[in-house]
């Protein structure tokens, strides 16, 4: 098995570990790689900092599309690898949550692998290997901020947002984890992924986070998917599936673990989101980049923690969520979503 490799978000989090991944496996060539603004000359043979991926993907003909850009920005590269039938190794969660509908369609266009990075789907999809999943359990830590009341958020600041107890981050994703808006993200995410209705997709808080994913079969069975949390795992599955490469992780030592039920009052964006997923359309895109506007203004301090969730109820509740027949119409409530957002925050 020898694997080209096109990594987009090459010097973000997710990027800087894939490349160990990447480096430790002499089946795997890293042949593209792209940043947003950070120069990566020599990087990989064809590298590209900024801009639309397109044309760099089409001249590396990659085996993999490993997107850990962050944000809305991963559309170009989630689509292209969809739509090629190129398999696509998925970190960029909010490609997914946007487009939706139309990336599934571009995926059976296709007819290539998408593949989960985000270790919570990735658990799930391990899991979904024995069976056609009845209901999922979705873990999330509960953020630095578990167990505080909507007083206690009101002044935190990004710094005490930006601490993670269990994961080392991107600071979007990490804000996210501390809102919930990640899992939140990850509901609509795992609807797309495993084509679930929304009430068969639970969210339980674990803070140690070692139990990834749970997966409910008709029978009565349920299986989950254990590990320390370390991006590695996932990675490494991503790119050598269905084989399993050997990583530096230690085996797992058992300890007892505790699961709680989520603050959905508290933590608004949990809730907000499976609402979003729900009505379907366009709402989750509208709900994803009312986020990435608020998350932003909330790191440069131009907004309060409880605002994030603030802001995206109101954009919600002002865009109509019209289904996007197109690319064009999605970037359109992209867009549209962000300038509401904008105009609050
Ligand atoms: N970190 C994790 O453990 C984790 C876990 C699960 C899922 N994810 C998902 O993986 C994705 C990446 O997360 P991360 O934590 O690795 O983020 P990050 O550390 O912030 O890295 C983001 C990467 O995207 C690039 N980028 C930013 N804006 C871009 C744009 N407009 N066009 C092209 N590239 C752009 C950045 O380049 P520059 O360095 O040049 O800005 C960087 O390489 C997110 O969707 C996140 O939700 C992350």
């Amino acid at each position: 098995m020898s694997r080209r490799i096109a990594l987009l978000g090459a010097t973000g989090s997710i990027g800087r570990q894939a490349i160990e991944v990447i480096e430790a496996n002499p089946e795997l060539e890293l042949v593209a790689a792209t940043s947003g603004s950070t120069p990566i000359d020599g990087l990989a043979p064809l590298t590209q900092t900024g801009g639309d991926p397109t044309e760099l993907l089409e001249r590396a003909r990659p085996d993999v599309v490993l997107n850990a850009v962050v944000g809305f920005a991963g559309l170009v590269p989630t689509m292209w690898a969809l739509e090629h039938g190129v398999t696509l190794a998925l970190a960029n969660k909010e490609s997914l949550v946007a487009a939706g509908e139309l990336a599934l369609a571009a995926q059976r266009r296709g007819g290539g692998a998408l593949i989960p990075v985000d270790s919570e789907h990735s658990a799930l999809f391990q899991c979904a290997q024995l069976g056609d999943p009845e209901s999922v359990v979705l873990t999330a830590s509960g953020g630095p901020f578990r167990g505080r009341t909507r007083e206690e958020l009101v002044h935190v600041t990004p710094a005490e947002a930006l601490a993670h107890p269990t994961w080392s981050m991107g600071p979007k994703i990490t804000i996210d984890s501390a809102t919930l808006a990640n899992k939140g993200l990850e509901i609509v995410e795992a609807h797309f992924l495993f084509g679930l209705e929304y009430d068969r997709i639970e969210v339980v808080i674990h803070p140690a986070s070692i139990v990834h994913g749970l997966v409910r079969f008709r029978d009565g069975a349920a299986i989950a998917h254990l590990g320390y949390p370390d991006m590695r795992v996932p990675i490494s599955y991503a790119l050598t599936y269905p084989e399993r490469a050997r990583t530096p992780v230690p085996p797992l030592a058992l300890r007892t673990l505790e699961f709680h039920e989520p603050d959905t009052e508290t933590f608004r964006l949990l809730a907000l989101a499976r609402e979003a997923g729900e009505r379907g359309g366009t709402f989750p895109c509208a709900y994803n980049a009312a986020n990435e506007v608020a998350v932003r203004a909330f790191l440069e301090g131009r907004i309060g923690f409880l605002e994030i969730a603030a802001t995206v109820e109101d954009v919600l509740e002002r865009v109509d969520g019209r289904p996007a027949r197109d690319l064009d119409e999605l970037v359109e409530a992209d867009r549209r979503a962000r300038e509401l957002a904008e105009r609050r925050a």
